[in-house]
């Protein structure tokens, strides 16, 4: 029988590179919509004149020009980008899949916990409204209604917190500091952390191409709740290091911006409630697991 077919934009990421490999081990033919061509590549013009290729079972979006790239100034050009390559590119899919004869059976949009507005106090699941008035929440808003799609494809969106791997996003920027001993808590370090360990992502997104019940929000956060306190101890506990190196909320507002640096200074309570009760499993529920599992100096990837 031949595998079944999966389109992936932006399949070349941090998430997306991880995605490729255990769909692949699980025996789907894996085709990514990129910027660059590449075998198994196909570009997002092509999207747009020829439709999603033949067979298509499930489409899923991780494409997104990275907002903590830190060569990047926070200029007005630059957060359209931020906006344009996330709303577009979803747009761009479920125009795809709403045009298809041979509808794929479900549409896996990552966006993230940025639609729940920061707070100290409130606690969010499924269910909460995105309240914020930030760019984050206002962006996160736009970008998944961009990914409506008509019945009856599913439409699963997953609300990332921030992802722990080795090979990128926030342990890729902090490993060589905390390496050094120069790690520590960013500004109060009350501020809660979502958080989500890349390989319990990745298991979340097969979870959903294949789990026919599974539709609508999932909150892909571990269930476990931890401040940045929490998480600088973890990893510098995996590390064996001192972290001992607060960086001042001033410090990064003046460096990132303060609108960027609010991804770093601000956090939200958010579990997975609905996630659970579908009944997925996490592989790393806890904090100190999923640390150990990253603290290493070298990729193993
Ligand atoms: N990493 C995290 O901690 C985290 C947390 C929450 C949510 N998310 C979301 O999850 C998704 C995947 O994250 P990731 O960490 O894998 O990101 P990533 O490593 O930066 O990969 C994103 C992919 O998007 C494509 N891309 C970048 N800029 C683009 C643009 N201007 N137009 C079109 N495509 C563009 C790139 O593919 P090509 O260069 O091949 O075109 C890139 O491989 C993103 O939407 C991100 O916002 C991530």
């Amino acid at each position: 029988m031949a595998a079944k077919k999966v389109l992936i934009g932006g399949g070349t990421g941090f998430v997306g590179t991880r995605t490729n490999k255990l769909l692949r081990a699980s025996n789907y033919n894996v085709v990514n919509i990129s910027r660059m061509p590449a075998a198994n590549n196909i570009s997002w013009t092509s999207l747009e004149a020829s439709g999603l290729p033949s067979n298509t079972c499930a489409v899923v979006n991780l494409a997104g020009q990275q907002f903590m790239d830190f060569t990047k100034i926070w200029t007005p050009g630059f957060k359209q980008n931020v906006l344009n390559s996330r709303v577009f590119t979803t747009r761009a899919l479920a125009t795809a899949i709403n045009k298809s004869k041979n509808k794929p059976k479900v549409f896996v949009l990552v966006t993230g916990v940025g639609a729940y507005e920061p707070s100290e106090t409130n606690k969010y699941d499924e269910s909460s409204p995105s309240t914020g008035n930030d760019f984050f929440s206002k962006l996160l808003v736009e970008w998944e209604k961009a990914a409506y799609v008509d019945p009856p494809v599913r439409l699963v969106i997953i609300r990332s917190g921030v992802v722990l791997g080795r090979e990128g996003g926030m342990i890729k920027n902090m490993i060589l500091p905390f390496f050094f001993g120069l790690g520590g808590p960013i500004a109060s370090g009350k501020q809660f952390l979502p958080w989500i360990h890349i390989e319990d992502l990745t298991r979340l997104i097969q979870f959903a191409i294949e789990n026919q019940e599974v539709k609508g929000i999932l909150n892909g956060v571990a269930p476990q709740v931890i401040t940045n306190v929490d998480f600088t101890k973890a990893f510098a506990k995996a590390l064996s290091r001192p972290a001992f190196f607060t960086v001042p909320e001033f410090v990064l507002n003046i460096l990132l911006h303060k609108e960027r640096a609010m991804m770093l200074t601000k956090g939200q309570h958010v579990t997975p409630k609905r996630t659970l009760e579908y009944g997925f499993q996490f592989k790393y529920p806890n904090i100190d697991a999923a640390c150990a599992e990253c603290a290493h100096l070298f990729s193993k990837y």
